[in-house]
């Protein structure tokens, strides 16, 4: 597959994503840079790029190979991955295990504290807006998914928050929460998309607590380079027996 093609399609705030020579595929590449605060805090978290980029991919093929469906196809470097080209839909997926961030703020409860079942938000996905929360009719109303779509991404969120909690106890790590990105392929499959990492997910150590994500960065918690190969380290460790390749197109 040639995968030398550089036409950038767009630059997000942590990746690029350039088209390849199928118009299925593109090459994404992740980068160091780091945002918080809707763009008003920016810096670099060196070796962040590679780490996401492998972390994400291991986590996507673990999941893929328990059913759910992925854009994944193939890692091409460190920090170079092809994935399906998806049209991404604009509503940011929030799985909730404790409480913390935005919700620990607007609902005043304590960072921390055990939900009593898992939590699925939706944000519309738009950076001028500052990704407000939205409900179902919302989303309905505003035509960014259909009905029956939410509910798909619902239970397709659960699944993941499932999985992904099980294999992260394996890490010693604890998933508070959680954003993922969904995409619909040409022919209409709804797909995990985007990529999960500690930019994307709140890990706290299972023992100390001790936040290992970019609430680091976001908190000046210092450590924020150490803090995400840690976590790269445990997850290539759980994740060692499973194969490199996602699906294939
Ligand atoms: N499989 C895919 N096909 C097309 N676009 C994708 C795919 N996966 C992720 N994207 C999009 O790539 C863009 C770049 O990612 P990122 O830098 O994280 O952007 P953002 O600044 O929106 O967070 C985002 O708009 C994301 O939704
Ligand atoms: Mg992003």
């Amino acid at each position: 597959m040639d995968i030398v093609s550089d036409t950038l399609l767009y630059e997000g705030k942590a990746k690029k994503v350039f088209a390849t020579a199928d118009p299925g595929v593109v090459r994404v590449a992740y980068k160091d840079d780091a945002t918080a605060f809707n763009g008003l805090k920016r810096g670099q978290i060196q070796g962040k790029g590679a780490i996401n980029n492998q972390m994400s991919n291991l986590l996507f093929a673990y999941l893929q190979e328990h059913g759910v469906p992925t854009h994944f196809i193939e890692q091409v470097s460190e920090r170079e991955t092809l994935v399906r080209k998806v049209r991404i839909i604009p509503v940011e997926v929030v799985v909730r295990n404790l409480a913390a961030g935005s919700f620990s703020k607007r609902l005043g409860v304590a960072e921390g504290t055990d939900l009593p079942q898992a939590l699925v938000e939706f944000y519309y996905k738009n950076d001028e807006l500052g990704d407000p929360l939205i409900t179902d009719d919302h989303a309905v109303i505003l035509g960014l998914a259909e009905r029956e779509e939410l509910e798909q991404l619902r239970s397709l969120a659960l699944r993941i928050d499932h999985l992904l909690v099980s294999k992260f106890s394996d890490c010693g790590l604890l998933l508070v929460d959680f954003k993922v990105e969904f995409g619909r392929t040409p022919d209409g499959e709804i797909v995990l998309a985007d990529e999960i990492s500690p930019d994307t997910c709140r890990l706290w150590d299972s023992e100390t607590r001790k936040k290992l994500d970019k609430d680091r960065f976001r908190q000046d918690l210092g450590d924020v380079e150490d803090a995400y190969q840690e976590v790269f380290a445990r997850v290539k460790l759980a994740c060692a027996q499973l194969p490199r390749e996602g699906r294939s197109v």
